[in-house]
């Protein structure tokens, strides 16, 4: 949850920047929204709603004069697009001119189609809602530039995905293609669209284009066989001699000279300095390739461009009713491209067989009839190819995956723009019935609607009057009653209908209508400039003179059975394809083209209501198609007749724009906190609230039934600034909150497998425990099995205990082993481990004898060592040693004050001798036993004995010939035993010595023999007097231990107990 806090603040964060970035961003479109609004001052208004003078057509001319001639070709009404043929090519449709337009606010920058594009481009993305690009016009007024712009730019827009490319491409290069076969030179336009064209282009939810659709309308296939003066067939025709190798031309059996065909001669002139057919030859060769048209199949087409060509080459002699062909060759090249037999095509071309109800009737035909019967036939052959390719391409542009596309849907309309020619024909009345048409649709979606949408809204209105030209749509296609039904009749009905017959029934039903003018009913000043065989409508457009000539030959559309069973049998694929052999095997009659042609408009018509429809007016400047030049008066009659006076008039008197309450309470209830994030009430109340909160203005808006009406643009504009800035901070939100969950989803996936690895751990953890508690329990009962049996003889429970015993016994002892010398402790062992332990203490012991001897000093040495031999010589021999064990022996045991002499005594007297020890001591003379005080020195040679007072030596005795006796009792008694020939010393010596164990123990040390000493234990001692008499000395036990002469005259020495 923390870490959910955290990124929340972080998004935030990056929320409130992308905040600051957007209105960096807001103010500098803002800046260029400003430069749109100065060059507006300066060139006339950018909106026509801006225009002051609404009403006044000078003043719209004059705001189109302004903008032209500043190569501004572009201005509004509300969201209209009005687009001026420049005839020139201008900078503003780069690639930094796409970006500049993209996602920009429409009203922000200055008009362009880009901007049109794109508002519907994002209306298609974000509200999902089906988009028609409406584009209309005289021909050579700029639309069909006007759709390649529509398309390049939403190319540009979506994504750079290489599947995408591959899509965009296709969609892209369909153009040359189609322009190739179905674009010609006409008098008003070098590259006119003789058909008409929808393109669907398809999205997915991320605004990419996936696939497309074209339908085609109404080829002027009439073109293939003759064209006016000055005009050319169909550029594909010179692309293909132009641009075609000499080896290819060969074996298409053709030549690069257009004078030898008869179809591209009759137009004078074929080659047209500013279009280099050899080059966009190349360029429709490269476009087919990249649509995935294989080689056969360029093959195939290119045999049948040629096929006609040839056709076109045929030519007719007459024999008696029986037309013949003359060129017999060029028949066998056209058979052999188109793949049919040679022998039957010109059978087919010269006769006619008629089915009537079983009865098969085969009869030659004339001359003229071979020749419409040839022109039928190239006619069909190059109009079926072309809804072949139609075909063919939208095989290729099909989307791979339509899942989630279906309402992103794109259309593009350019179809053929009105035409006024000084002879029309069939095909202009198909033009301008479509032309009418699509008014009408117009005038649906955006002047009757807009008006029905007023009053049904419940909105306060003042009707604007527009001219609804419903009147003669219903006068060229009432059932019934309309022109179409008429002509249709006349086709159908036996007996001999001819194109006057047609137009008399029209004059006879039709006369009384107020758009329909006929020769016969008119003032003698309009008949004048009418022929007898023509008809006049008043179209929306303006009035049109139609000749009747050749309107029922081309309403029936008529190709011969013969071709048509010669043509299914054909080995080109594409020629087959396009000549079923159900269609000439039918008994039915096929549909009239005018019929064909009304229900595919009904049909698009359907597809385009259900769209929301983006409209592009192209308006032609001159006829001359030269840049600069702009008339008047030809400007305003495309204005008028397009009703844009009206449409401005309607959209200065409405509402720039609207929405179902729900839709805007959607979009902008973040905008209001108390529509945000959910609002409760209905969303009309909803709505107020938020356009109170938005500080709309009274008459910024209206509210009415279901939608919310929005005067003016910028009012809109700003809302739609505030929720862009805000929707950043919602995203941010949203993006939180969504990482949040992730992160928690993350972590409690995490968690529960940490659980899952813990509950493994702890499983693994707790049969260890059990393991080794199981293993104790063992040990536990093998110890005590061990410890009842283990005075029995070995059975590994006793071995064990008896081992651990011996271990655990260890171990104690090496924790209590003793560390002094003098500690004689030792931890008591087991049973078993007795003698181990005897032996152990023994090693400890001389272990710590050992260290302690390694510790001593050699002055602490030679005590012990001295210590030791007392040891040895008096321990249980004489009564009084152990008292000598805690006292320190000492070498000199004179008084201090004695020091000096004694040491003189030593330092004159001895010579090589060294002291030994020194001491005082007490002599009993041997007569009298009295006592006198001496000093005892032992050398290494000698006893000395000085006087206690003067320090003169009394005696000196050589260790080597006396020897000393003690008592075993407690006293300190020495008698020193002097060999007769020392008698000079008359007789033995008793001396009491104050530390008699120490003195006699460095006797023994000097002397080296404890020989010398003898412990008597015996209760009376005799010693030596002069002259071998001896004295008794007697030793008695006493409290007070001392040394008195007894009665008897015996020394009595009482020794200690
Ligand atoms: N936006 C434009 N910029 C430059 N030239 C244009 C533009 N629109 C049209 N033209 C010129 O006008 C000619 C006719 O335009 P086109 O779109 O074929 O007319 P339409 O399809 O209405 O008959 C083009 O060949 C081109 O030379
Ligand atoms: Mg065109």
């Amino acid at each position: 949850m923390k870490l959910a806090n955290k990124l929340v603040k972080k998004w935030q964060t990056i929320g409130k920047i992308a905040g600051k970035l957007l209105l960096l961003y807001a103010s500098t479109s803002k800046l260029a929204m400003e430069r749109g609004l100065h060059e507006r001052d300066r060139v006339g208004v950018q909106d026509f709603v801006l225009l002051e003078d609404f009403e006044n057509e000078e003043a719209f001319i004059d705001n189109l004069r302004k903008r032209f001639q500043e190569n501004i070709i572009y201005t509004y009404i509300g969201p209209v697009l009005i687009s001026v043929n420049p005839y020139k090519n201008l900078d503003i449709y780069s690639e930094n001119h796409i970006k500049e337009y993209r996602n920009k606010h429409f009203f922000e920058i200055p008009p362009h189609i880009f901007a049109i594009t794109d508002n519907a481009f994002r209306s298609l993305i974000e509200e999902n809602q089906g988009q028609c690009v409406l584009i209309s016009g005289e021909s050579g007024s700029g639309k069909t530039e006007a759709s390649k712009k529509v398309l390049e730019y939403i190319a540009a827009c979506s994504g750079h995905q290489t599947t995408v490319e591959g899509v965009k491409d296709k969609l892209l290069k369909s153009n040359p293609v189609l322009e190739a076969f179905g674009n010609a030179k006409t008098n008003r336009n070098e590259n006119s669209s003789r058909f008409g064209k929808y393109m669907d282009v398809q999205f997915d939810f991320t605004g990419t284009p996936i696939g497309g659709n074209i339908l085609n309308y109404l080829l002027e296939k009439s073109r293939v066989v003759s064209q006016n003066s000055g005009e050319r067939n169909f550029h594909i025709f010179y692309q293909l001699l132009a641009g075609e190798s000499d080896d290819k031309l060969q074996s298409l059996n053709l030549t690069r000279n257009l004078n030898n065909y008869v179809y591209l001669s009759d137009g004078q002139r074929g080659s047209v300095s500013n279009i280099n057919d050899a080059e966009n030859f190349r360029t429709v060769k490269q476009a087919m390739t990249i649509i995935d048209f294989s080689a056969d199949e360029q093959n195939e087409i290119f045999s049948i461009i040629a096929s006609v060509l040839h056709l076109g080459n045929i030519n007719f002699t007459e024999d008696g009713g029986n037309s013949k062909v003359l060129e017999v060759d060029t028949v066998a090249s056209a058979s052999k491209l188109l793949g049919v037999n040679t022998d039957e095509l010109t059978a087919a071309l010269t006769n006619r067989t008629i089915d009537a109800r079983g009865d098969v009737v085969t009869s030659p035909l004339s001359r003229d009839m071979a020749i419409y019967a040839r022109d039928a036939l190239a006619k069909a052959v190059y109009d079926r190819l072309f809804s072949w390719l139609v075909t063919r391409l939208n095989i290729s542009l099909q989307a791979k995956d339509l899942h989630g596309a279906r309402n992103n849907v794109m259309g593009i309309l350019d179809i053929y723009g009105f035409e006024i020619f000084q002879k029309n024909n069939f095909e202009q009345f198909c033009i301008n019935f479509c032309n009418e048409k699509l008014q009408q649709l117009f005038i649906e979606l955006t002047l009757k609607s807009e008006q029905d949408e007023y009053r049904r809204e419940g909105i306060e209105w003042v009707p604007v009057e527009y001219f609804d030209n419903k009147v003669i749509c219903n006068l060229i296609e009432e059932k019934f009653k309309g022109i179409i039904s008429i002509l249709d009749e006349e086709c159908l009905r036996p007996g001999d209908a001819t194109d006057i017959t047609f137009l008399e029934k029209l004059t006879h039903q039709l006369s009384d209508h107020p758009h329909y003018i006929c020769h016969e009913k008119s003032s003698t000043q309009i008949q004048k400039t009418m022929g007898r065989n023509e008809f006049r409508l008043v179209h929306y457009a303006g009035e049109v003179t139609y000749n009747v000539n050749g309107f029922l030959d081309k309403n029936n559309d008529l190709l011969f059975r013969d071709l048509k069973e010669t043509m299914s049998k054909a080995s080109n694929s594409i020629v087959r394809i396009c000549f079923p052999e159900l269609e000439y095997k039918s008994k039915k009659r096929p549909e009239t083209a005018v019929t064909q042609f009304k229900s595919s408009l009904n049909n698009l018509m359907d597809i385009l209501m259900c769209k929301e429809p983006s409209y592009i007016r192209c308006i032609k400047p001159n006829d001359l198609q030269s840049p600069g030049a702009f008339n008047n008066d030809l400007v305003l009659h495309q204005v008028k007749y397009l009703g844009l006076m009206e449409n401005l008039r309607v959209r200065r008197a409405g509402f720039a724009y609207r929405r179902t309450y729900e839709m805007f309470l959607n979009r902008y209830k973040c905008l209001s906190k108390s529509t945000w994030p959910n609002y409760n009430g209905s969303a009309k109340s909803g709505v107020k609230i938020l356009v109170k909160e938005l500080n709309y203005g009274p008459e910024d808006y209206r509210i009415g039934e279901t939608k919310l009406f929005i005067r003016f643009p910028k009012t809109l504009f700003d809302t739609e600034d505030a929720f862009q800035l805000k929707k950043h901070d919602i995203a941010a939100i949203l993006q939180a909150h969504w990482r949040g969950r992730v992160q928690r989803k993350k972590y409690v996936k995490l968690r529960q497998q940490v659980i899952v690895l813990q509950s493994y751990c702890r499983r693994h953890l707790a049969q260890q425990a059990i393991k080794r508690k199981r293993e104790a329990v063992e040990k536990v009962r093998a110890f005590i099995k061990g410890f009842i049996t283990r005075n029995d003889p070995p059975n590994g429970y006793n071995e064990a205990f008896i081992a651990n015993c011996k271990r655990m016994w260890l171990l104690r002892l090496s924790k209590e082993l003793p560390t002094k010398v003098l500690d004689k402790s030792w931890p008591s062992a087991p049973k078993h481990c007795q003698e181990a332990s005897t032996y152990l203490h023994r090693l400890q012991r001389l272990h710590l004898a050992r260290v302690y001897r390694l510790k001593l000093s050699a002055e602490r040495k030679r005590q012990m060592e001295l210590k030791v031999l007392a040891e040895k010589v008096f321990k249980d021999k004489k009564n009084n040693y152990p008292g000598s064990i805690g006292q320190l022996f000492q070498n000199d045991r004179i008084p201090k004050e004695h020091a000096t002499q004694i040491n003189n005594f030593v330092a004159t007297a001895f010579g090589s001798e060294r002291l030994a020890y020194s001491s005082t001591c007490v002599k009993y003379d041997r007569h009298g036993y009295k006592s006198r005080d001496r000093f005892v020195l032992l050398s290494t040679k000698a006893l000395y004995v000085l006087d206690g007072k003067t320090y003169k030596q009394k005696h000196r005795l050589p260790l080597d010939k006396i020897d000393f006796v003690l008592t075993n009792h407690s006293d300190d008694l020495m008698v020193i035993r002097i060999p007769l020939d020392l008698k000079k010393d008359k007789g033995d010596l008793i001396l009491v010595i104050p530390y008699i164990i120490e003195f006699s123990t460095y006797i023994i040390d000097t002397v080296g023999t404890a020989n010398i000493i003898s412990i008597v234990s015996r209760d009376s001692l005799e010693h030596n007097v002069v002259k071998g008499k001896s004295g008794v000395i007697d030793i008695q036990t006493g409290a007070q231990p001392g040394i008195v002469r007894d009665k008897s005259g015996h020394l009595v020495v009482i020794a200690g107990q």
